[in-house]
Formats: C-alpha cells, sequence, structure tokens
C-alpha cells in the first residue's frame, strides 16, 4: 500500500447505488451528502444506549438541519414487531410522509429494526444509516435487509430495501468498549474467510495487537468490499449472498436456543467453529485450514465452546428461516477463500458437529 493510499481519512464504496462512507468525521460526510441530494426534512431515530445517544445527539447538534434525535430502547430482545410499532406511532405523531428521510444511528439491530420500519410505514419512506458499531458496518447496514424477530426465529419478518446512504462512524467505533469490538470481529472473521488471501492474512498479522492500534479504515472497507461486490451480482439472496451467512445458521440457533444470552457475534464465532467442524467432517475442507480460522478465533478472545445441548441446538436450527423444503443447507468452506453454500448434511453428521461444539476446542495435534 502506498503512502497516499495510507493517508486517506475517507473511503465511498457506491457498488451498490448508493455510497457507503466509511470514514472518522461522519458530520462532514453528511453535510456533504445533504448538500448534494435532494433537500428533505430529516427525522433522526437513534439507539437510546448512552455512548450511541451521546454520538446522536452531537451528530444532530452540529447540523443545522437535524432536529434532536428520538430515543428508542433497542437490544436483540426488543428486536420485535411491538418495537416497530412504537416507531410507526412515533413517524405519524411526527407527520412523517415520503418526502421525509428518516435518518437511523446505531449499530446492527438499529439498522435492521429502523430500517425495517421506514420500508413499511406508508409503504416506504426514504432511509439513511449511520452505523455506530462494527457489526452494522460491516454487516447489518450493508445490503438491504431489514428486518425483526419473531419468537418463532431470528430475522422472520423483513424486507429487501436499499438505504439512500450508510456511513460508517469510525469515530464511535473508536469510543466504544472493547466488548462491542469483538462483538462485530466474527463477522469480519467470517468475510476474510469467504475472501481469504490478504484479508485473511491481514487479521492473523493484525491479531496479537490491541485493537487501538488497528487500521479500522482499512478493515471495515475490505469487508464492506466483499460484501457489496456478493450482494451486487445477488441482492435478493437467490445465490451467491447466501455466503455471508457462514457460520449463521448454526450462530442463529445457538442465539435462539440460549435465550440470546450468547450473542449475535459469539454466535457467529461459535458458527464458525461449528462450520469448520461439519465441513472437515464431510470431507471437504483440511485440518491446516481449520485450525488457521480456529487460532485466528481464539487470539481475538472468541468463544469457541458452549454448554447449550447439542439437541437444543439442531432444535432450533429446524426453526431457522434458511431452512428449505424441510431441509437444513450449510455455508460450509472447502479452503479459506473458497466456500461452497447450499450443502446438505445428514442429521447424524450435524449432531456429532454439534456435541463436539460442547467440547474444548480441537488441537493440531489432536486426531
Ligand atoms: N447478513 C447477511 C446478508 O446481508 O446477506
Amino acid at each position: 500500500m502506498d503512502a497516499q493510499e495510507e493517508d486517506r481519512t475517507e473511503r465511498i464504496i457506491d457498488r451498490l447505488g448508493y455510497p457507503v462512507v466509511i470514514g472518522e468525521d461522519v458530520i462532514g460526510a453528511l453535510r456533504t451528502w445533504f448538500a448534494t441530494t435532494e433537500k428533505r426534512r430529516v427525522v433522526v431515530l437513534a439507539d437510546a444506549h448512552p455512548p450511541v445517544a451521546q454520538r446522536a445527539h452531537a451528530v444532530c447538534a452540529a447540523l443545522a438541519n437535524l432536529d434532536a434525535p428520538v430515543l428508542v430502547p433497542l437490544g436483540e430482545k426488543r428486536k420485535h414487531l411491538s418495537t416497530v410499532a412504537d416507531v410507526y406511532d412515533f413517524l405519524a405523531r411526527k407527520g412523517v410522509a415520503r418526502d421525509t428521510l428518516v435518518l437511523g444511528i446505531g449499530g446492527g439491530v438499529a439498522s435492521d429494526l429502523f430500517g425495517f420500519a421506514a420500508a413499511t410505514y406508508m409503504r416506504g419512506v426514504p432511509y439513511a444509516h449511520i452505523a455506530t458499531s462494527l457489526v452494522a458496518m460491516v454487516d447489518a447496514a450493508i445490503g438491504g435487509k431489514t428486518g425483526v424477530n419473531l419468537p418463532y426465529g431470528k430475522n422472520l419478518v423483513g424486507t429487501f430495501t436499499d438505504p439512500q446512504a450508510v456511513f460508517c462512524d469510525l469515530f464511535a467505533l473508536e469510543t466504544l468498549p472493547y466488548r462491542h469490538i469483538r462483538e462485530g470481529l466474527a463477522e469480519v472473521v467470517k468475510a476474510a474467510i469467504i475472501e481469504g488471501g490478504e484479508f485473511f492474512e491481514m487479521l492473523e498479522e493484525l491479531a496479537p495487537f490491541s485493537f487501538v492500534d488497528w487500521p479500522w479504515l482499512r478493515i471495515v472497507e475490505a469487508a464492506v468490499d466483499l460484501k457489496s461486490m456478493i450482494v451486487c451480482d445477488d441482492r435478493l439472496e437467490h445465490g451467491d449472498r447466501a455466503l455471508l451467512n457462514l457460520g449463521h445458521t448454526f450462530g442463529h440457533a445457538l442465539e435462539r436456543a440460549s435465550d440470546y444470552r450468547i450473542t449475535h457475534g459469539a454466535g457467529v464465532a461459535l458458527g464458525l467453529r461449528a462450520a469448520g467442524l461439519l465441513a472437515l467432517r464431510t470431507g471437504r475442507f483440511s485440518k491446516a485450514e481449520h485450525f488457521r480460522v480456529l487460532a485466528l478465533l481464539a487470539l481475538l478472545g472468541m468463544p469457541l465452546r458452549t454448554t447449550v445441548p447439542a439437541q437444543a441446538i439442531a432444535d432450533a436450527m429446524f426453526h431457522d428461516k434458511k431452512k428449505r423444503a424441510g431441509v437444513l443447507r450449510f455455508v460450509l468452506p472447502r479452503a479459506i477463500g473458497d466456500v461452497d453454500f447450499g450443502v446438505r448434511v445428514s442429521n447424524k453428521q450435524l449432531l456429532a458437529t454439534l456435541s463436539q461444539l460442547g467440547r474444548e476446542p480441537e488441537q493440531p495435534s489432536s486426531r
């Protein structure tokens, strides 16, 4: 990478038909975007979680066209239709119409839920999102998926609706506690397994260092680049977009089976181990590559073992919306940088893999 590349403080990826702006100066980026787009009334919704609320107030105070944000308590357990109903009430009381832009601020739950409310209120009002968490920057806010959970499973209600713009707020990222960063890292590792090559090697090199020293612009850019390339070719998930679910069929089931005590990031990390184990068991992945993934996840402090019983995970999986015609299909690696989707396995192979997930991670020397 040359010095000019190294000095960049912002990157705009516009392959998806809307800009994804990655940088620390989200206020400057919003100002530029507002100046170059149609003048509209803007209503701001933000996650009430204190660091996000604080950031949302600072952003709104700095921009003349924005009123103070409306704060909505979120979290995975509030990602359901009654929270959406609260948002609809607010939008109606504010007289929001199709000529109003709804600007959401927050992490993955915020982009899914506010995006869903905007996509369905009055059959759709324009929406833009400021992503304040790593999960939102590298996954949830990119690609137009919106939705909420039902008691039967995660993200069972939703739409594919593109936002007008996404701003990845690296300043907010740097102010978040490490545990929030770690939450998003599983999605970054997932993207790096799909992409392979330099992306995966970069994470291996960075893993021993403190997150403070990580080049977040490059990391978020690499993940958004990969996701936007995949989504660009398959917006509605008829094919390759399913690759992005690597680790997620396991992860969502673990979240649900643990009544969301296992967070999304932890579920995906465990899901990446499980996908590697199932790929090994079905003879498509090498031990050497599996250990490379495990070593990276371990260095990043990700959970690799669960106390949730194998049968409870399997039961939750059969509720997963990715179940097709009664058959679960998996996204499994062949190698780092070569991942298959739509793979069918036997229930026996699946249960044996889930049982392994309750045991200590395998070691390179183990047989
Ligand atoms: N989170 C996976 C996708 O957007 O397709």
